[in-house]
Formats: structure tokens, C-alpha cells, sequence
């Protein structure tokens, strides 16, 4: 049997995605009821950090010790991953031991290579391409508040990052329109714009990305690894910060969101966070609710 992997949203079928984002809100309702369930009981998931997480690696402890299993948490500081040992056989020494294993890392050929080798579902929980399991959530977040996301029109305020790339894949499978405003050089990835088509469209002008949107989204000017370039971007994207105002000329059901951590004052206003279009931690919860979808759907389905 071929190992499911989601390193990316084209690994899952738009049904299939679909279907995890109505089982993620049915799992939140259990949790909130203290119904449990615990469909993992004895299943581990490993998890290796080569960046840093509060979210990413709560959500995943917390959701796998809520379903009956156990994570692990890794770091190269104290594996041999940080001493060189190949991620071939490191892919194959943990996959023999563990049910699952969570990558997050730079490259996103390191995940590519680590699934090529592993016996289970590898995660993407975050590389300098893609983060798609905070789009499970986003996308989650969104259908709670507003219903389909089908046929609406999302903002991406700010650095074509990973996040925009995601939000680009997202397009393609839940179908609806993206507008990109970013400054120049700072495009998302030119593989995933070709891919998406006239799905996607690219501004300069932040307000006529806003101008009618469903949906506002925007993240850090400087992700991780990038902490060099944070300086010489602050000036670069002064023009791009997300206010109350921005937000103004959106629709009317406009939802502000923002993966976090959130920088106040920079990409978006400190008044914008608590704004009450802004949803951003409901969208942190639904990390939980969303990753415990997905772990389940590779794990028990
Ligand atoms: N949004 C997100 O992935 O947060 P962390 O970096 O805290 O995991
Ligand atoms: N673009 C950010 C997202 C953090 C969750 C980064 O890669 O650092």
C-alpha cells in the first residue's frame, strides 16, 4: 500500500480536503463537549523542529495525547540530525519506530527526500515553500465564520512567502480568487503562480487587492531564516501594513487573518489584532482541531 503524505494541499483531493475541514470542526465539538476519543491509543508521531514553533508544536502534542497517542519532539541540537546524519537514514531509522512523522525545516526538498524514504505519512508543518497545515485551519476558520470559501475573493497583503504560496495552492483547491499585493521582488514562488493561472492575480497596491475581499490575509515581512534581511524589509514593506482602515475597503464580510506570530505595528496594526473582523486566534485553535483531522485521516481512514 503507497504511504500518504501531506507535504503539500495537492496531496489531498479537494474532497478529501473538504472532508477534513468538516471533521476538524466536528472534532473541536467533541473536545468541547469532553467527549473522548482516542483512536490512537499506542500510535506515535515524531517531531522534528529545525525552526522554532509554539502553535505548530502544541497543537500537534496536544491533538496526539488527546486522541490516545504521543508525540515526540526533536531538535538537530540533540539528535544526530544536527550532526549530519543523512536524512535518508534518518527517514528510514524513524519510520520503523513511529506511526507518523512532522517535519519542520528550510528546504522543502528536505521533506521530499525524508518521504521518499519513510514507511509512514510524512507532515509538512512548515518549510520555506509551503505551510498547509495552517491552511487547514484558515480554511476551517473561514467556513465556521462565513460558510464556502467557493467562488470568494481573498487578499494576500505583503512577502509572496510560504504562506502565500499556500494560500495560492488553496486557491486551486477550495476555488476561489486570490490577489497578491506585494512589492517587487518580493513575488511568491513563480512555479506555484504558473500552476494557479487566472486564479491569482499580482498588484503593487495593497488597496486594490483589499478593495471587495472575502477574506484579508497578511504574515511577518521577515519569516525564519530570513532575520539578516529584517531590517532592509521593514523599509521595503512599510507601505504593506494591514489597518482597520485597509480593511475598510473590503467587503463588508471581510475576515482579517493572520498565521502568527504577528508583529504589531509592523504588518499589521496593534488595533487590527482585536478588531472584530479580525479572527487570528480562532484561527491558532484551530490548529488543534484541523492537525487532529489530518492525523487522523492518514492514521485510522
Ligand atoms: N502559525 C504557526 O505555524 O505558528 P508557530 O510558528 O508558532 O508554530
Ligand atoms: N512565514 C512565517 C510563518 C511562520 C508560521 C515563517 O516562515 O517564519
Amino acid at each position: 500500500m503507497t504511504v500518504r503524505h501531506f507535504l503539500s494541499l495537492m496531496d489531498c483531493t479537494t474532497a478529501e480536503l473538504t472532508s477534513l475541514l468538516k471533521r476538524g470542526i466536528e472534532l473541536k465539538s467533541l473536545h468541547r463537549q469532553g467527549v473522548i476519543y482516542e483512536p490512537l491509543k499506542n500510535r506515535v508521531l515524531a517531531m522534528i523542529f529545525e525552526k522554532a514553533s509554539t502553535r505548530t508544536r502544541v497543537s500537534f502534542e496536544a491533538g496526539m495525547i488527546q486522541l490516545g497517542g504521543q508525540a515526540i519532539f526533536l531538535s538537530p541540537r540533540d539528535t544526530q540530525l544536527g550532526r549530519g546524519e543523512p536524512i535518508e537514514d534518518s527517514a528510514r531509522v524513524l519510520s520503523s519506530m513511529c506511526d507518523a512523522v512532522m517535519i519542520r525545516t528550510f528546504a522543502h526538498q528536505t521533506l521530499e527526500t525524508f518521504a521518499q524514504y519513510s514507511q509512514v505519512p510524512v507532515i509538512n508543518g512548515l518549510s520555506d515553500d509551503l505551510h498547509p497545515c495552517q491552511l487547514l485551519a484558515d480554511m476551517q476558520t473561514y467556513l465556521e465564520h462565513r460558510g464556502s470559501i467557493q467562488g470568494k475573493t481573498v487578499a494576500w497583503i505583503g512577502d509572496g512567502n510560504n504562506m502565500c504560496n499556500t494560500f495560492i495552492q488553496a486557491a486551486m483547491q477550495f476555488d476561489f480568487q486570490l490577489k497578491v499585493a506585494c512589492p517587487e521582488g518580493y513575488e511568491p514562488d513563480q512555479q506555484f503562480l504558473a500552476a494557479a493561472g487566472d486564479r491569482v492575480t499580482l498588484t503593487r497596491d495593497p488597496r486594490e487587492a483589499v478593495a471587495g475581499a472575502h477574506l484579508v490575509n497578511t504574515d511577518v515581512w521577515a519569516s525564519m531564516g530570513q532575520e539578516d534581511e529584517a531590517q532592509a524589509r521593514l523599509k521595503r514593506f512599510a507601505p504593506y501594513q494591514v489597518t482597520p482602515e485597509l480593511l475598510d475597503l473590503a467587503d463588508k464580510s471581510v475576515l482579517f487573518m493572520h498565521c502568527l506570530p504577528a508583529h504589531r505595528g509592523e504588518e499589521v496594526s496593534a488595533e487590527l489584532m482585536d478588531d472584530p473582523r479580525s479572527v487570528v486566534f480562532d484561527q491558532a485553535e484551530n490548529r488543534l482541531h484541523a492537525q487532529k483531522a489530518l492525523v487522523e485521516f492518514l492514521l485510522v481512514d
